[in-house]
Protein backbone atom coordinates (compact mmCIF):
# COMPACT_ATOMS: atom_id res chain seq x y z
CA UNK A 1 0.00 0.00 0.00
CA UNK A 2 1.18 3.44 -0.58
CA UNK A 3 -1.08 5.10 2.27
CA UNK A 4 -0.62 4.88 5.70
CA UNK A 5 -4.14 4.75 7.95
CA UNK A 6 -3.63 8.03 9.62
CA UNK A 7 -6.72 7.34 12.30
CA UNK A 8 -5.28 4.61 14.75
CA UNK A 9 -4.25 3.95 18.36
CA UNK A 10 -0.88 5.20 18.20
CA UNK A 11 0.05 7.82 15.41
CA UNK A 12 1.66 6.37 12.17
CA UNK A 13 5.44 7.21 11.83
CA UNK A 14 6.16 5.30 15.03
CA UNK A 15 5.57 1.42 14.78
CA UNK A 16 4.93 2.24 10.90
CA UNK A 17 7.25 0.62 8.95
CA UNK A 18 10.19 3.22 8.31
CA UNK A 19 9.97 5.00 4.77
CA UNK A 20 12.88 6.22 2.70
CA UNK A 21 13.03 10.01 3.73
CA UNK A 22 12.31 12.29 6.16
CA UNK A 23 11.49 16.18 6.97
CA UNK A 24 11.25 17.16 10.42
CA UNK A 25 10.51 20.46 11.83
CA UNK A 26 9.89 22.70 14.83
CA UNK A 27 7.95 25.63 15.45
CA UNK A 28 7.67 28.01 18.36
CA UNK A 29 4.04 29.37 19.05
CA UNK A 30 3.92 33.47 18.21
CA UNK A 31 4.21 35.43 21.38
CA UNK A 32 0.77 37.02 19.73
CA UNK A 33 -1.19 33.51 19.24
CA UNK A 34 -3.77 32.89 22.24
CA UNK A 35 -4.54 29.41 23.37
CA UNK A 36 -7.93 29.61 21.09
CA UNK A 37 -5.63 30.06 17.81
CA UNK A 38 -3.12 27.52 18.79
CA UNK A 39 -6.18 25.32 19.12
CA UNK A 40 -7.61 26.45 15.72
CA UNK A 41 -4.43 25.73 13.49
CA UNK A 42 -3.96 22.45 15.76
CA UNK A 43 -7.51 21.67 14.19
CA UNK A 44 -6.53 22.72 10.81
CA UNK A 45 -3.55 21.25 11.00
CA UNK A 46 -5.28 17.78 11.64
CA UNK A 47 -7.41 17.99 8.72
CA UNK A 48 -4.35 18.86 6.37
CA UNK A 49 -1.94 15.64 7.56
CA UNK A 50 -5.36 13.66 7.02
CA UNK A 51 -5.97 14.88 3.54
CA UNK A 52 -1.88 14.66 2.78
CA UNK A 53 -1.50 11.58 3.87
CA UNK A 54 -4.19 10.23 1.33
CA UNK A 55 -2.31 11.26 -1.11
CA UNK A 56 -4.90 14.30 -1.83
CA UNK A 57 -4.18 18.31 -1.25
CA UNK A 58 -4.92 20.51 1.49
CA UNK A 59 -8.51 20.93 1.83
CA UNK A 60 -10.03 24.02 0.63
CA UNK A 61 -8.59 24.60 -2.73
CA UNK A 62 -11.48 25.83 -5.17
CA UNK A 63 -9.33 27.32 -7.79
CA UNK A 64 -9.83 30.79 -6.74
CA UNK A 65 -7.50 33.16 -9.00
CA UNK A 66 -7.53 36.14 -6.54
CA UNK A 67 -6.29 33.67 -3.53
CA UNK A 68 -3.11 32.11 -3.02
CA UNK A 69 -3.65 28.16 -3.85
CA UNK A 70 -4.58 26.49 -0.18
CA UNK A 71 -1.95 23.48 -1.58
CA UNK A 72 1.23 24.54 -2.78
CA UNK A 73 1.05 22.14 -5.43
CA UNK A 74 4.25 20.33 -5.70
CA UNK A 75 3.10 17.01 -4.14
CA UNK A 76 0.04 16.55 -7.58
CA UNK A 77 0.32 13.53 -9.44
CA UNK A 78 2.96 12.09 -6.96
CA UNK A 79 2.14 9.09 -5.07
CA UNK A 80 1.91 9.34 -1.59
CA UNK A 81 4.80 7.41 -0.49
CA UNK A 82 3.54 6.11 3.13
CA UNK A 83 3.67 9.55 3.67
CA UNK A 84 2.92 9.35 7.44
CA UNK A 85 2.81 13.11 9.42
CA UNK A 86 3.54 12.74 13.44
CA UNK A 87 3.06 15.43 16.00
CA UNK A 88 4.84 15.71 18.65
CA UNK A 89 4.72 18.53 21.98
CA UNK A 90 7.91 19.91 23.56
CA UNK A 91 8.42 20.87 27.15
CA UNK A 92 7.89 24.57 26.25
CA UNK A 93 4.52 24.76 24.88
CA UNK A 94 3.06 23.38 28.29
CA UNK A 95 4.54 26.39 30.49
CA UNK A 96 2.04 28.78 31.34
CA UNK A 97 1.26 30.59 28.22
CA UNK A 98 -1.68 28.64 26.69
CA UNK A 99 -3.28 27.34 30.33
CA UNK A 100 -1.46 23.51 29.23
CA UNK A 101 0.30 23.05 32.45
CA UNK A 102 -2.13 21.24 34.05
CA UNK A 103 -1.99 18.91 31.17
CA UNK A 104 1.46 18.27 31.10
CA UNK A 105 2.74 14.81 30.93
CA UNK A 106 4.76 13.59 33.41
CA UNK A 107 8.18 13.33 32.25
CA UNK A 108 8.10 15.77 29.83
CA UNK A 109 10.87 18.18 30.80
CA UNK A 110 13.78 20.03 29.05
CA UNK A 111 16.58 16.69 28.80
CA UNK A 112 19.77 17.69 31.21
CA UNK A 113 23.00 17.81 30.31
CA UNK A 114 24.74 14.82 28.73
CA UNK A 115 28.15 13.84 27.60
CA UNK A 116 29.23 14.08 24.31
CA UNK A 117 26.74 17.06 23.37
CA UNK A 118 27.43 20.63 22.17
CA UNK A 119 24.09 22.01 21.46
CA UNK A 120 22.99 24.36 19.00
CA UNK A 121 20.03 25.95 20.56
CA UNK A 122 18.88 27.72 17.04
CA UNK A 123 18.54 24.11 15.52
CA UNK A 124 17.24 22.70 19.19
CA UNK A 125 14.41 22.00 20.86
CA UNK A 126 10.86 23.91 19.95
CA UNK A 127 7.11 23.75 21.08
CA UNK A 128 6.08 21.64 18.68
CA UNK A 129 7.39 19.36 16.08
CA UNK A 130 6.46 17.76 12.81
CA UNK A 131 7.95 14.62 11.52
CA UNK A 132 7.07 13.82 8.12
CA UNK A 133 7.73 10.56 6.24
CA UNK A 134 7.83 9.62 3.40
CA UNK A 135 9.78 7.56 0.21
CA UNK A 136 9.78 10.79 -2.06
CA UNK A 137 11.24 13.49 -0.07
CA UNK A 138 9.50 15.74 -2.42
CA UNK A 139 6.27 14.52 -0.99
CA UNK A 140 7.70 14.39 2.80
CA UNK A 141 8.78 18.22 2.09
CA UNK A 142 5.56 19.46 1.02
CA UNK A 143 3.48 18.10 3.98
CA UNK A 144 5.95 20.25 5.88
CA UNK A 145 5.86 23.44 3.57
CA UNK A 146 2.30 23.19 3.59
CA UNK A 147 2.09 22.55 7.65
CA UNK A 148 3.82 25.96 7.81
CA UNK A 149 2.10 27.58 5.44
CA UNK A 150 -1.16 26.93 7.41
CA UNK A 151 0.67 27.71 10.38
CA UNK A 152 1.53 31.84 9.07
CA UNK A 153 0.34 34.30 11.88
CA UNK A 154 0.31 31.32 14.38
CA UNK A 155 3.61 29.21 14.21
CA UNK A 156 6.89 30.21 13.34
CA UNK A 157 9.48 28.35 11.98
CA UNK A 158 12.32 27.09 14.73
CA UNK A 159 14.91 24.23 12.54
CA UNK A 160 14.30 21.94 9.84
CA UNK A 161 16.02 18.87 8.93
CA UNK A 162 16.07 16.80 5.98
CA UNK A 163 17.35 12.64 6.22
CA UNK A 164 17.82 10.44 3.37
CA UNK A 165 18.79 6.72 3.67
CA UNK A 166 16.71 5.47 6.89
CA UNK A 167 19.08 4.17 9.07
CA UNK A 168 16.66 1.98 11.25
CA UNK A 169 14.74 -1.03 10.27
CA UNK A 170 11.84 -0.80 12.73
CA UNK A 171 10.11 -4.54 11.24
CA UNK A 172 11.82 -7.55 10.09
CA UNK A 173 10.62 -7.47 6.69
CA UNK A 174 12.38 -4.93 5.72
CA UNK A 175 16.02 -5.15 5.22
CA UNK A 176 18.35 -3.50 6.98
CA UNK A 177 19.93 -0.47 5.97
CA UNK A 178 23.26 1.38 6.16
CA UNK A 179 24.75 4.45 7.67
CA UNK A 180 26.89 7.10 6.39
CA UNK A 181 29.96 4.89 8.54
CA UNK A 182 28.98 2.00 6.15
CA UNK A 183 27.37 -0.07 9.12
CA UNK A 184 24.23 -1.87 8.97
CA UNK A 185 21.72 -0.32 11.35
CA UNK A 186 18.94 -1.61 13.22
CA UNK A 187 20.00 -4.85 13.78
CA UNK A 188 18.93 -5.49 17.36
CA UNK A 189 16.16 -2.90 17.26
CA UNK A 190 12.63 -3.33 18.60
CA UNK A 191 10.04 -5.07 16.14
CA UNK A 192 8.13 -2.34 15.93
CA UNK A 193 5.14 -5.11 14.84
CA UNK A 194 5.74 -6.85 18.66
CA UNK A 195 2.91 -4.80 20.27
CA UNK A 196 4.06 -6.63 23.89
CA UNK A 197 7.69 -5.23 23.22
CA UNK A 198 6.38 -2.04 21.62
CA UNK A 199 4.03 -1.85 25.33
CA UNK A 200 6.96 -2.31 27.39
CA UNK A 201 9.27 -0.13 25.81
CA UNK A 202 7.91 2.75 23.66
CA UNK A 203 4.22 3.34 24.16
CA UNK A 204 3.30 5.69 27.27
CA UNK A 205 1.66 3.39 29.87
CA UNK A 206 -1.43 3.74 31.84
CA UNK A 207 0.01 4.75 34.92
CA UNK A 208 0.61 7.96 33.01
CA UNK A 209 -1.68 10.57 35.36
CA UNK A 210 -2.66 12.17 31.92
CA UNK A 211 -4.66 10.14 30.08
CA UNK A 212 -4.89 12.07 27.03
CA UNK A 213 -1.17 11.21 26.78
CA UNK A 214 -1.70 7.49 27.01
CA UNK A 215 -1.06 5.32 24.18
CA UNK A 216 1.46 8.35 22.79
CA UNK A 217 5.74 8.02 23.07
CA UNK A 218 8.74 10.33 23.58
CA UNK A 219 10.51 11.30 20.97
CA UNK A 220 14.28 12.42 21.27
CA UNK A 221 15.76 13.79 18.04
CA UNK A 222 19.81 14.19 18.45
CA UNK A 223 21.58 15.40 15.14
CA UNK A 224 24.90 13.49 15.43
CA UNK A 225 27.54 14.83 13.18
CA UNK A 226 30.46 12.17 12.25
CA UNK A 227 33.88 12.83 11.65
CA UNK A 228 33.49 11.48 8.65
CA UNK A 229 36.82 12.27 6.90
CA UNK A 230 38.93 11.02 10.34
CA UNK A 231 36.56 7.67 9.98
CA UNK A 232 37.49 7.29 6.31
CA UNK A 233 41.03 7.27 7.73
CA UNK A 234 40.42 4.66 10.57
CA UNK A 235 41.64 1.02 9.77
CA UNK A 236 38.71 -1.40 9.28
CA UNK A 237 39.64 -3.15 12.21
CA UNK A 238 39.18 -0.63 14.52
CA UNK A 239 36.04 0.13 12.60
CA UNK A 240 34.87 -2.89 13.91
CA UNK A 241 35.68 -2.96 17.40
CA UNK A 242 34.20 0.43 17.22
CA UNK A 243 30.83 -1.03 16.83
CA UNK A 244 31.74 -4.49 18.19
CA UNK A 245 30.02 -5.59 14.42
CA UNK A 246 31.81 -6.98 11.48
CA UNK A 247 30.76 -4.25 8.71
CA UNK A 248 30.53 -6.39 6.05
CA UNK A 249 27.49 -8.54 7.63
CA UNK A 250 26.74 -6.99 10.13
CA UNK A 251 27.14 -9.84 12.25
CA UNK A 252 28.40 -9.25 16.02
CA UNK A 253 32.12 -10.32 16.58
CA UNK A 254 31.33 -13.29 18.38
CA UNK A 255 29.26 -14.61 15.47
CA UNK A 256 28.85 -15.51 11.75
CA UNK A 257 25.10 -13.98 10.74
CA UNK A 258 23.71 -10.44 10.88
CA UNK A 259 21.11 -11.48 13.58
CA UNK A 260 22.84 -13.93 15.82
CA UNK A 261 23.42 -12.64 19.45
CA UNK A 262 26.49 -11.44 20.79
CA UNK A 263 28.26 -13.06 23.19
CA UNK A 264 28.98 -9.84 25.57
CA UNK A 265 31.07 -12.77 27.51
CA UNK A 266 33.62 -14.05 24.92
CA UNK A 267 36.97 -13.54 25.77
CA UNK A 268 39.82 -14.33 23.26
CA UNK A 269 42.91 -16.37 24.26
CA UNK A 270 44.90 -13.25 25.13
CA UNK A 271 41.46 -12.95 27.96
CA UNK A 272 40.34 -9.97 25.67
CA UNK A 273 36.53 -9.43 25.54
CA UNK A 274 35.83 -10.00 21.82
CA UNK A 275 33.58 -7.51 22.00
CA UNK A 276 35.76 -4.64 23.08
CA UNK A 277 35.02 -3.37 26.55
CA UNK A 278 33.92 -0.21 24.42
CA UNK A 279 32.12 -1.29 21.76
CA UNK A 280 28.60 0.75 21.03
CA UNK A 281 26.80 -2.36 20.53
CA UNK A 282 27.92 -3.70 23.98
CA UNK A 283 27.16 -0.02 26.07
CA UNK A 284 23.94 0.28 24.22
CA UNK A 285 22.65 -4.02 24.34
CA UNK A 286 19.81 -4.03 27.23
CA UNK A 287 21.64 -7.12 28.60
CA UNK A 288 24.02 -4.29 29.76
CA UNK A 289 21.37 -1.96 30.90
CA UNK A 290 18.64 -3.42 33.25
CA UNK A 291 16.60 -4.67 29.61
CA UNK A 292 16.68 -1.02 28.87
CA UNK A 293 15.24 -0.64 25.08
CA UNK A 294 14.44 2.29 22.43
CA UNK A 295 12.90 2.47 19.61
CA UNK A 296 15.39 4.12 16.63
CA UNK A 297 13.85 5.52 13.21
CA UNK A 298 16.79 7.74 12.47
CA UNK A 299 18.23 8.83 9.27
CA UNK A 300 20.89 10.43 7.30
CA UNK A 301 21.55 13.96 6.83
CA UNK A 302 24.12 15.74 5.39
CA UNK A 303 24.79 19.68 5.39
CA UNK A 304 27.20 19.90 2.56
CA UNK A 305 30.65 20.95 2.51
CA UNK A 306 32.46 22.89 5.66
CA UNK A 307 33.88 25.91 3.58
CA UNK A 308 36.59 26.34 6.22
CA UNK A 309 37.62 22.78 6.19
CA UNK A 310 36.47 21.21 2.93
CA UNK A 311 35.02 18.29 5.22
CA UNK A 312 32.33 16.37 4.20
CA UNK A 313 29.35 17.39 6.49
CA UNK A 314 26.93 15.10 7.78
CA UNK A 315 25.97 12.60 10.14
CA UNK A 316 23.06 10.69 12.08
CA UNK A 317 19.58 12.52 12.20
CA UNK A 318 19.06 10.37 15.22
CA UNK A 319 15.13 9.45 16.09
CA UNK A 320 14.08 7.46 19.20
CA UNK A 321 10.78 6.37 20.27
CA UNK A 322 10.67 5.61 24.22
CA UNK A 323 7.90 5.06 27.06
CA UNK A 324 9.97 7.21 29.05
CA UNK A 325 12.73 9.77 28.51
CA UNK A 326 15.35 8.44 31.08
CA UNK A 327 15.83 5.55 28.99
CA UNK A 328 17.67 7.78 26.36
CA UNK A 329 19.20 9.80 29.31
CA UNK A 330 20.48 6.52 30.92
CA UNK A 331 21.80 4.94 27.25
CA UNK A 332 23.54 8.76 26.31
CA UNK A 333 25.13 9.02 29.74
CA UNK A 334 26.97 5.62 29.33
CA UNK A 335 27.97 5.90 25.72
CA UNK A 336 28.93 9.74 25.86
CA UNK A 337 31.53 8.73 28.27
CA UNK A 338 32.87 5.48 26.85
CA UNK A 339 31.65 4.52 23.64
CA UNK A 340 34.76 4.15 20.75
CA UNK A 341 31.91 5.71 19.12
CA UNK A 342 32.51 9.13 20.64
CA UNK A 343 35.82 9.72 19.34
CA UNK A 344 33.93 10.09 15.66
CA UNK A 345 30.60 12.00 16.67
CA UNK A 346 29.63 14.49 17.99
CA UNK A 347 25.53 15.42 19.15
CA UNK A 348 24.92 18.80 17.83
CA UNK A 349 21.00 19.43 18.25
CA UNK A 350 18.70 17.83 20.38
CA UNK A 351 15.22 17.92 20.91
CA UNK A 352 12.40 16.23 23.13
CA UNK A 353 8.26 15.97 22.14
CA UNK A 354 5.72 13.87 23.47
CA UNK A 355 4.09 12.89 20.90
CA UNK A 356 0.40 12.01 21.40
CA UNK A 357 -1.64 9.03 20.70
CA UNK A 358 -3.69 8.52 17.57
CA UNK A 359 -6.74 10.60 17.03
CA UNK A 360 -10.13 8.35 17.06
CA UNK A 361 -12.97 9.47 14.71
CA UNK A 362 -13.39 13.28 14.50
CA UNK A 363 -11.16 13.78 17.08
CA UNK A 364 -8.44 16.93 16.17
CA UNK A 365 -5.18 17.73 18.15
CA UNK A 366 -5.99 20.82 19.20
CA UNK A 367 -9.31 19.02 21.17
CA UNK A 368 -6.78 16.01 22.18
CA UNK A 369 -4.29 18.38 23.41
CA UNK A 370 -6.73 20.72 25.13
CA UNK A 371 -9.60 18.70 26.09
C1 LIG B 1 23.12 -0.23 17.94
C2 LIG B 1 25.19 3.05 15.06
C3 LIG B 1 24.12 6.55 18.24
C4 LIG B 1 21.58 3.37 20.80
C5 LIG B 1 23.82 0.34 16.91
C6 LIG B 1 24.43 -0.38 15.81
C7 LIG B 1 25.00 0.54 15.00
C8 LIG B 1 24.77 1.84 15.59
C9 LIG B 1 25.76 0.30 13.70
C10 LIG B 1 24.47 -1.91 15.64
C11 LIG B 1 23.32 -2.47 14.89
C12 LIG B 1 22.00 -2.39 15.59
O1 LIG B 1 21.67 -3.22 16.46
O2 LIG B 1 21.26 -1.47 15.28
C13 LIG B 1 25.11 4.28 15.70
C14 LIG B 1 25.68 5.50 15.19
C15 LIG B 1 25.39 6.47 16.10
C16 LIG B 1 24.62 5.88 17.16
C17 LIG B 1 26.47 5.62 13.90
C18 LIG B 1 25.75 7.93 16.07
C19 LIG B 1 26.13 8.59 14.99
C20 LIG B 1 23.34 6.00 19.20
C21 LIG B 1 22.74 6.73 20.31
C22 LIG B 1 22.02 5.82 21.03
C23 LIG B 1 22.17 4.53 20.38
C24 LIG B 1 22.91 8.21 20.58
C25 LIG B 1 21.19 6.03 22.27
C26 LIG B 1 21.43 6.95 23.17
C27 LIG B 1 21.78 2.13 20.24
C28 LIG B 1 21.16 0.91 20.73
C29 LIG B 1 21.62 -0.13 19.92
C30 LIG B 1 22.50 0.48 18.94
C31 LIG B 1 20.20 0.80 21.89
C32 LIG B 1 21.26 -1.62 20.03
C33 LIG B 1 22.29 -2.32 20.86
C34 LIG B 1 21.98 -3.80 20.95
O3 LIG B 1 20.90 -4.14 21.42
O4 LIG B 1 22.82 -4.61 20.54
N1 LIG B 1 24.05 1.69 16.74
N2 LIG B 1 24.48 4.54 16.87
N3 LIG B 1 22.98 4.68 19.30
N4 LIG B 1 22.57 1.83 19.15
FE1 LIG B 1 23.57 3.16 18.05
Amino acid sequence: ATTVPFRAAHQAGIATPSQDRLCFATFDVASTASRADLAELLKTWTAAAEAMTAGKPVPGDVGDLNAPPDDTGEAVGLAPGRLTITIGYGPSLFDDRFGLAARRPSLLKRLPQLPGEDLDPANSDGDLCVQACADDPQVAFHAIRNLRRLGFGTVLPRWMELGFGRTSSTTPQQATPRNLMGFKDGTRNIDATDGSMMGEHVWIGDDEPQRWARGGSYLVSRKIQMRLEQWDRDRLGDQQDVFGRLKSSGAPMTGQREFDTPDFGAKDSAGQYVIPATAHIRLAAPENNNGLRILRRGYSYTDGINPETGDLMGGLFFVAFMKSPDRFITLQRVLGQHDALKEYIQHIASGLFVAPPGLSAGQDWGGQLFG
